[in-house]
């Protein structure tokens, strides 16, 4: 079997040209667009790359953008007045502060005092929370965006086994909440599961995010399974490539996310989608 390609650049595509037309349609309507704040502390490469993405799809869409460069050395206090600031402006409709932060900086500490209403990352505790108890406001963008992936297989996910590798805050965990809401049955794996290649091999949905080139061998994953791959992985030649092998798992997967070109536009993608949504939210009061 070889695996068809899961088009994150094409949804994402689609996704923003819907979002275009709804900002039109406002605009011409006599209402303001919606207004996202980037905010952005030290000068980590990666980072620079993904807000200036964020930036530029704002920019695309007819959005506003807001754009805070705050030097590394800058201190909670600092960012903390910022976010403060940010969140009693009404023409501010979302709030992005770019993980990670500087090793002096607690991050939990800056996600907790950003409004809910304009926590558009989705990672404050109560819109967590919300997620949790099966009654989501704003999701974290990642694993929404893969949702959103999935529901374009026409695929039933009810009792399916997803397999999430990697508990982190920002993808492995809300991901997992977004697959349970979907009706999967779910597994987390992380640094201390044992039998790794086994529970992976059981897996009929495979979402991995690691961070590791390659660390999920093609011969571990089910035949016919979808196979989604968070990674964004820098190599030493200048390629990127995903956590999964990605040949090797094609040969055996029934779908498959390239990298790039999978996960990572709909990423920035579901961000816009959830900055209307929190200013038609906040709209209706
Ligand atoms: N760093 C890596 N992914 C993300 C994300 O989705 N949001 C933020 N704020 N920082 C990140």
């Amino acid at each position: 079997m070889t695996a068809q390609l899961i088009d994150g650049k094409a949804i994402s595509e689609n996704l923003l040209s819907v979002l275009r037309q709804r900002v039109a349609a406002r605009v011409s309507a006599g209402k303001r667009p919606p207004c996202l704040a980037v905010v952005l502390v030290g000068g980590n490469p990666a980072s620079h790359i993904y807000v200036n993405k964020k930036r530029q799809s704002c920019e695309a869409i007819g959005f506003r953008s807001l754009a805070y460069d705050l030097p590394a050395e800058s201190s909670a206090q600092e960012l903390l007045a910022l976010i403060a600031k940010l969140n009693t402006d009404e023409e501010v409709d979302g709030i992005l502060v770019q993980l990670p932060l500087p090793d002096h900086i607690e991050s939990s500490l800056v996600i907790e005092c950003i409004d809910p209403k304009k926590d558009v990352d989705g990672f404050h505790p109560y819109n967590l929370g919300r997620l949790a108890q099966r009654v989501p406001l704003l999701r974290p963008c990642t694993p929404k965006g893969i949702m959103t992936m999935l529901h374009t297989l026409h695929v039933d996910l009810h009792g399916l086994n997803a397999v999430v590798v990697g508990a982190s805050n920002i993808v492995g965990r809300p991901m997992a909440l977004e697959l349970m809401l979907a009706g999967c049955t779910v597994t987390i794996c992380h640094r201390f599961t044992r039998d790794l290649p086994d529970i992976v091999g059981r897996a009929e949905i495979l979402v991995v995010a690691v961070g590791k080139p390659g660390f999920i061998k093609g011969e571990w994953v089910r035949d016919g399974a979808i196979v989604v791959d968070v990674g964004i992985n820098r190599l030493e030649n200048g390629k990127i490539c995903g956590d999964v092998e990605f040949d090797a798992a094609r040969q055996r997967a029934g779908w498959i996310t390239p990298v790039p070109g999978g996960v990572g536009p709909m990423t920035v993608a579901t961000l816009m989608e959830n900055t209307l949504e929190a200013l038609e939210a906040r709209e209706l009061g």
